[in-house]
């Protein structure tokens, strides 16, 4: 047997261990969880592992963070704004525990992978109880233990860790919609991106534990599971045994009951042709891929170590839009890179105008310390950069709301969600697209996937029918 496999599975049954002793202590006296998430859907997932292990524990979820007896913040870093947030909350959590003297304040996450911020926290924030990283928040439940122990604050940061430990609880959002992690990590040093100094090297989990879990998932009532990974077009290059994702795909697709696969974030240098026929093929691969750009300047994207051209973009969307041409695009993009002139900037606004995506999460550049990008001269002034960003967002919009309108008319397979939020006659779902629709419906449609036909758009958002 694998060695790595060993002590992974011998990990991962010493935790149960200490979940099982701790439960004796926790289950049963009402107290209540609550967890804040700040990063991207890898996050999100991480923290639905982090609810596994606390409810294992026999905490309760509770809605309210003030009524909360262990609150944990997932954080990310990838933008100064998202730090910003956290110390923020951070400060008024101060005060709730004034209140409640019993009650845990557990951080985790990217942020927590760097030096300067566990420093931060021991010198201003000492009401944190337990800090831990991105490697080892399988971990919770010792930690606690740890902290129980103790009464100190606890401390556990690990620069890297080649193991993956499988196979424990957790706590997903929606009952037929899932996520799951085909890879963990990431290999590019993109110049101005903190993600792989706080994430780790590329680590691919073995196919058949993806299998697995996405057949338990399935068996579970999950119709549709997104896979998930900082670049999963390298998806397999580590393992003992390579293998495509476009191959996985495939040993995915066969899982029977699983009705829709997505996948992200594919980066644009390693979008293989066999992935592109798979696209193609595919009759469970949702008609949608997201596909940052960043930016338009050949010049910038070599700044940015993307290592592709505005060119071999352009025509790596050609060869998608040709093998699926229903497909929807979406896409990251950056402004304000350092040394980005008007021209790289024209060139940005030149392949929005020219690929059409359906939607895009639009970003001012912000300096990451540590990063090769944070240090290059000609970093743009803030006023001009945000005067791109408005400019970008305008352009944006209006192609949004034009493919939105394309959609009018037609009738689309849907994934309901959810009740609406802000009418209770109608049910919220998504489009293969991942558009995002409206239309009349109560909770017997929740989880249900059916043919809906758009009747309107509003630009960001769409109202549709149920089609009998
Ligand atoms: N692995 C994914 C992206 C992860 S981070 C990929 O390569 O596509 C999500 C997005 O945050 C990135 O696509 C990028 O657009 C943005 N981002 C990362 N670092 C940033 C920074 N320093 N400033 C502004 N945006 C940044
Ligand atoms: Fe960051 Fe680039 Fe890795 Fe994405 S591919 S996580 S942007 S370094
Ligand atoms: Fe995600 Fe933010 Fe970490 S974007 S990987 S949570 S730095």
């Amino acid at each position: 047997m694998n060695k790595n496999l060993d002590i992974s599975h011998e990990e991962s049954l010493r935790q149960k261990r200490i979940m099982d002793k701790l439960s004796k202590q926790i289950k049963g006296k009402g107290l209540k969880y609550y967890v804040s998430t700040f990063g991207c859907q890898m996050n999100a997932h991480d923290s639905e592992k982090l609810k596994g292990i606390l409810e294992q524990i026999g905490y309760v979820p509770t809605e309210e963070e003030k009524d909360a007896d262990f609150v944990i913040y997932n954080t990310c870093c990838v933008r100064e704004n998202a730090e910003l947030k956290v110390y923020g909350r951070l400060g008024s959590l101060k005060n709730n525990k004034k209140h409640k003297p019993g009650m845990l304040i557990a951080l985790c996450g990217c942020m927590m992978q760097q030096d300067t911020v566990i420093n931060e926290i021991k010198r201003a924030y000492k009401h944190v109880d337990i800090l831990f990283g991105t490697h080892n928040l399988y971990k919770l439940a010792e930690l606690i233990q740890t902290r129980l122990d103790t009464g100190r604050m606890v401390i556990d940061i690990w620069e890297n860790y080649k193991e993956i430990v499988e196979d424990l609880p957790s706590i997903r959002k929606f009952k037929f919609k899932s996520s799951v992690n085909v890879m963990f990590g990431c290999n590019n040093f993109c110049t101005y991106c903190i993600v792989p100094y706080v994430r780790g090297r590329e680590r691919s989990r073995k196919p058949e534990d993806i299998i697995n879990e996405i057949t338990d998932l399935v068996d579970d009532g999950v119709k549709e599971i997104t896979l998930l990974g900082q670049n999963v077009n390298s998806y397999g290059k580590s393992l003992d045994k390579p293998l495509t994702f476009a191959k996985l795909i495939q040993e995915i697709e066969k899982i029977e009951g699983l009705e829709r696969i997505r996948f992200m974030t594919s980066h644009p240098k390693d979008l293989s042709d066999e992935l592109i026929e798979v696209i193609k093929t595919s009759k469970k691969l949702c008609d949608h891929i997201h596909l940052p750009f960043q930016s338009g300047s050949t010049s910038v994207l070599k700044k940015m170590n993307r290592r592709y051209t505005k060119d071999s973009y352009l025509e790596l969307v050609s060869k998608i839009k040709e093998a699926r041409p229903d497909v929807a695009l979406t896409t990251d993009i950056i402004v304000g890179f350092p040394g980005e002139t008007e021209q790289d900037f024209l060139d940005t606004l030149d392949v929005v105008k020219k690929v059409e995506f359906d939607n895009a999460f639009t970003f001012l550049y912000s300096i990451r310390t540590g990063t090769p990008a944070a240090t290059m001269e000609n970093q743009v002034p803030e006023n001009v950069a945000k005067e791109r960003f408005n400019r970008l967002l305008e352009v944006l919009n209006e192609i949004v709301y034009k493919k939105s309108k394309e959609k009018v008319g037609n009738t689309y397979d849907v994934l309901v969600e959810q009740i609406n939020r802000q009418d209770d006659h109608l049910v919220s779902g998504r489009l293969g697209s991942n558009h995002l629709v409206h239309l009349k419906g109560n909770k017997d449609l929740i989880g249900k996937i059916v043919p809906v036909k758009i009747i309107e758009s509003k630009g960001y958002y769409l109202i549709g029918e149920q089609i009998n």
